[in-house]
């Protein structure tokens, strides 16, 4: 009996003992996970403030026994480095645009001021200011000042080009210009042009349109339309230029019979620089249709070609009639 009680009461001790060691054993986890809770929370803010750019953050390593601040310190400090790598990049590149940018234009103005005193000075020679000319220096000045005018073109399209690229198109557009006259101001302007080559453009239109788009432009555009077709058209007369309507666009067809253009170079007529243009003296920079091109698709437009070669080309360009 004795012993009986005896192993009892040392059997109830050593289960005393075994609770009184297993909550031990469960408070001291509560307050080591409400501190490793403590410590991922407070690491978690300070990863917050890191993700708006402040990477200065040094977390106290003392009993950080998961190595979790150690490496978030090496994280932040890497990220910082590298922070300031990039911004160094930044300014530099920041300081290289703004120096292409007056590079630009004073190249501008150093290219075209003496492009344009040649030509006044042309012009002073053919209204005989220097004295008599004959005819042969005549055409000879008048050939001077038409390459002259190449070259003035080529700048502003080089320049134009730049400009697109770097600063984008702004649009000034203009509401309700009457198509029609808009046409046929763009066509008078090429009459010293053709008039020598023996060459017509014909206008052709059903309905007087009135459209907005920005008339700088697409001047542009159909300038480069029409003097392509001219020069890519050297063995015949005609030129036709259609206006039509549907109901929320208008197209304006530029059409020559001249040598065309084969399937594979088709798709390269609109590339930067792309130009397989030769004709005598002429300069040509390629960036005809593709500035044509920018500027269309920014009115929401679009250029299509058809062309065959030896047969002739059709450049239509679509345009929205109303621009918001
Ligand atoms: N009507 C056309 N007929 C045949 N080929 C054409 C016609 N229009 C354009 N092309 C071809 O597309 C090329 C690119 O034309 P684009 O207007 O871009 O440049 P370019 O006329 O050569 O140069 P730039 O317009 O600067 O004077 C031309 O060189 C030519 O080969
Ligand atoms: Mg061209």
């Amino acid at each position: 009996m004795k012993i009986f009680l005896f192993s009892s009461l040392i059997l109830v001790f050593i289960i005393v003992l075994t609770v009184s060691f297993l909550i031990m054993k469960l408070v001291q986890l509560t307050r080591e996970n409400s501190l490793i809770k403590e410590k991922i929370k407070f690491a978690k803010n300070k990863i917050n403030s890191a993700r708006y750019g402040n990477f200065q953050i040094k977390l106290n390593e003392k009993n950080d026994s998961l190595g979790l601040y150690k490496s978030l310190n090496n994280l932040f400090e890497s990220i910082y480095d590298r922070d300031l790598v990039i911004n160094e990049y930044r300014e530099k590149e920041k300081e290289n645009y703004n120096l292409k940018e007056e590079f630009i234009a004073a190249l501008t103005h150093d290219l075209k001021v003496p492009i344009i005193a040649q030509d006044k000075t042309f012009d002073l020679f053919l209204q005989d200011k220097f004295g008599g000319l004959s005819d042969i220096q005549k055409e000879v000045i008048l050939k001077l000042k038409e390459s002259n005018n190449d070259l003035y073109e080529m700048v502003n399209s080089i320049l134009e080009t730049y400009k697109i690229e770097h600063r984008g198109i702004e649009l000034k557009i203009e509401k309700e210009i009457n198509v029609e006259e808009f046409l046929i101001n763009c066509i008078n302007g090429f009459e010293n042009v053709i008039k020598p080559m023996g060459k017509e453009i014909h206008f052709h239109s059903k309905t007087p349109i009135a459209a907005d788009f920005d008339p700088f432009l697409i001047k542009r555009v159909i300038n480069n339309l029409i003097m392509n077709s001219i020069k890519h058209s050297t063995k015949t007369d005609k030129i036709d230029v259609h206006l039509n309507k549907t109901a929320d666009n208008f197209s304006i067809d530029i059409i020559d019979y001249g040598e065309g253009i084969d399937e594979e170079n088709i798709k390269k007529i609109f590339n930067k620089y792309y130009s397989i243009t030769n004709k005598g003296a002429r300069v040509s920079t390629g960036l005809g249709l593709y500035l044509s091109n920018k500027i269309v698709k920014k009115h929401k437009g679009s250029i299509e070609v058809e062309s065959k070669k030896n047969e002739g080309s059709i450049f239509r360009i679509i345009l929205p009639i109303k621009q918001n």
